[in-house]
């Protein structure tokens, strides 16, 4: 019988992408099969997010959780960015766990579920080229890292700790990659980063110089690549050739990822973002005028220490007028291991929540608005996912979730959809070709 794996992964895409590093390395090596029932596995892996505190109190309840109901010989490793933070700290505190692997050290998984009690969480560790087998949980929609790490000291952010300094994927690698996921049969490349719109600044070897704009454009002259999407851009690297390529390039979906965190420049000055309300507001600007359907979705954190009343009516004025498709919006978490840990002028609880909701508020009243956008329109959409409730889901080229009344075969492929019921967050439709 194979040995079974059972993987939860927390956080952003990028875990995403290293879960499946993860599998493709146990399986490839190590003859692991996937399972979705912990009780069941002969290793249990928890790749786990360090970005706010309140996951990393539930990692150690959860690990408690799959201790009870593991099998007795199974193994429990902890990877990710708490990994790469706590280290050891975690096998004190949770002695049952095996290993600890840090986000950075993904490639080393196939030794370390060998060696009882070890920690690999080294952040300098450069693993840009390092070949990992294939596997994808979706054969649809390809991730593909373009990076590692993130060479930016936002004085909120844990990631720099925990990912190491930045350097770029070789292109040649990036374009190989999107060659084959093709091949496989997804139409849709995703290139992930930390700042992917920084991309090209450092390499580990020798590289010819190409920056985020001309790997976009390599991506889209390979053939079978119909639709890119990216994410995180920072709004400092916007510059205009960047968005004029956003603009032109037709596989390049219309939907920009900007993390706004604040729209007070004194704040940002704080948070070390590099740019100003007005910058923020200027780029957000010529997108709309470039690209008119585009959709611009953004992180903003309330709250942050130093935040006035008049700074948190900054961010709402910036709320107001971009008109975000969406928003991810946290009430200010310190980090260890950042510079805002250590800023003493903090926020009372009170007025973090209040300002959170307030935000919240008037964001989903946008939403309310902006949902009437696509009523009665016929959009294109492209099917990834099977819903369980008789629904088929995608998305838009903008990133409008749309569901139809579907089954299996409409997945991975491109329909034209009459929308007939909106709401905030997804868009009902009928089939028209
Ligand atoms: N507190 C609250 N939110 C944070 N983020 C990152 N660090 C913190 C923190 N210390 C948010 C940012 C980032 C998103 C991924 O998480 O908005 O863009
Ligand atoms: Fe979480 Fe950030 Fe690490 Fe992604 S990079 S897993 S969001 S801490």
């Amino acid at each position: 019988m194979a040995k079974k794996l059972f993987i939860e992964t927390l956080g952003c895409a990028m875990n995403v992408r290293d879960s499946e590093h993860i599998i493709a390395e146990l399986h490839a090596h190590e003859g692991y099969e996937l399972t979705t029932d912990a009780a069941q596995a002969d290793l249990i892996v928890i790749n786990t997010c360090s970005v706010r505190e309140k996951p990393v109190h539930k990692l150690f309840s959860e690990l408690g959780v799959f201790n009870r109901l593991k099998k007795a010989d199974a193994k429990i490793g902890v990877c990710g960015c708490t990994a790469s933070h706590l280290g050891k700290e975690i096998i004190k505190r949770a002695p049952y766990v095996n290993f600890v692997l840090g986000a950075r050290n993904v490639s080393k998984i196939g030794t370390i579920i060998h060696q009882d009690k070890a920690v690999e969480i080294d952040i300098d560790y450069d693993e840009s080229q390092f070949a990992f087998k294939e596997f994808r949980t979706t054969t649809y929609k390809a991730y593909i890292n373009i990076s590692i790490g993130c060479d930016k000291q936002c004085t909120f952010c844990i990631v720099p700790k925990t990912r190491g300094d930045e350097i770029s994927i070789p292109s040649e690698l990036i374009v190989a990659e999107a060659r084959k996921a093709v091949e496989n049969g997804a139409k849709e490349i995703f290139l992930l980063g930390q700042n992917v719109n920084h991309y090209g600044r450092r390499f580990s070897g020798e590289h010819e110089k190409v920056n985020f704009t001309e790997l976009l454009r390599r991506v889209s002259a390979i053939e079978g690549v119909e639709r890119i999407r990216f994410t995180s851009p920072h709004p400092l690297h916007m510059d205009d050739e960047f968005i004029e390529e956003f603009a032109a390039n037709p596989k390049i979906c219309k939907s920009m990822h900007m993390p706004l965190q604040s729209g007070s420049t004194e704040i940002l000055k704080a948070m070390k973002r590099g740019y100003t309300k007005e910058w923020f507001l200027n780029r957000a600007a010529k997108l709309r005028a470039l690209v008119p359907n585009v959709s611009i979705s953004t992180d903003i954190i309330v709250a942050f220490p130093g935040e006035t009343e008049e700074d948190f009516a900054q961010t709402m004025e910036v709320l107001n007028a971009v008109r975000f498709e969406q928003v991810f919006s946290f009430k200010y978490s310190p980090r260890p291991l950042t510079e805002a840990e250590h800023f003493t002028n903090v926020v009372d609880p009170e007025i973090a929540s209040q300002r959170l909701h307030q935000l919240q508020t008037r964001q989903d009243a946008i939403l309310d608005e902006l949902k009437w956008a696509t009523m009665d329109k016929v959009v294109e959409v492209y099917f990834e996912e099977l819903r369980s409730d008789g629904y088929v889901a995608g998305r838009t080229d903008n990133n409008v979730s749309v569901k139809v009344k579907g089954s299996q075969e409409y997945l991975g492929t491109m329909a034209k959809v009459k929308i007939t019921e909106v709401s905030r967050a997804v868009a009902y439709g009928e089939i028209v070709a």
